[in-house]
């Protein structure tokens, strides 16, 4: 009989559902926040260097993510050909993370130490030059942008009061570490570690 004042109640049932739905939402989703798993970094995770970081920037402002995931699902499909699935533990420092979930390209979660620095150059000056069919556009602008350093100790002070563990020496050595590198040394150098801290189980 109680249930049926609430089937005849259509507002009743609406906030009954959505209790109910949401202590099903939050049983799985608060003890996230709380485990290990998913906040501690992986053995072994380094910070990204300045000249990583400066990569990293680089990704995002050519919207490398629009065609790349880095996220490596636990299928066999997936780790058959990119390596071990990715794990929570190598996002912690990742602000914001570049997971994506379009897949125009492959995967580039474990990319880094699979092609040489040179590769990488020739490949991002012009895809075509060593991947003949590929779709994928070219960054010749890369080569020619130089970076001058000014901004890398604030991101890198920015990213420690989100929790990223740079040192002092770090931030006071950031501006030096990129000044006169080209943007393709940059973004190189950040597709070079990507994935390298769990090991790649290809
Ligand atoms: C329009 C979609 C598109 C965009 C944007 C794009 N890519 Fe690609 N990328 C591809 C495709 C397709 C391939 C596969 C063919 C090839 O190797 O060129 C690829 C391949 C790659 C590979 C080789 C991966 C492997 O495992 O063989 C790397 C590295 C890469 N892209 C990096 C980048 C970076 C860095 C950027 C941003 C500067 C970028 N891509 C932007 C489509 C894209």
């Amino acid at each position: 009989m109680k249930h049926e004042i609430l089937e005849k109640n259509i507002g009743l049932m609406a906030l009954v559902m959505i209790l109910a739905v949401s202590i099903g939402g939050l049983t799985q989703i608060v003890p996230l926040f709380f485990q290990d798993v998913t906040n501690e970094p992986v053995e072994g995770l380094k910070p990204y260097n300045a000249l990583q970081l400066e990569g990293r920037d680089i990704y995002i402002r050519e919207g490398c993510v629009g065609c790349h995931s880095q996220m490596i699902r636990p299928f066999r499909a997936e780790t058959e050909r990119y390596g071990h699935y990715s794990v929570a533990g190598e996002s912690v420092w990742d602000h914001p993370f570049l997971w994506g979930s379009k897949r125009t390209g492959p995967d580039l979660a474990r990319v880094g130490g699979r092609y040489s620095d040179e590769w990488h150059r020739a490949h991002l000056y012009n895809p075509r030059n060593v991947v003949p069919e590929s779709k994928m556009p070219a960054y010749p602008w890369l080569v020619e942008s130089t970076l001058d350093g000014q901004d890398t100790a604030k991101k890198m002070s920015a990213l420690r009061t989100l929790g990223v563990p740079y040192s002092d020496e770090d931030i006071a050595g950031a501006g030096d570490a990129v000044k006169g590198k080209s943007e393709m040394d940059a973004l190189v150098a950040y597709l070079q570690v990507l994935g390298t801290a769990v090991k790649n189980k290809r």
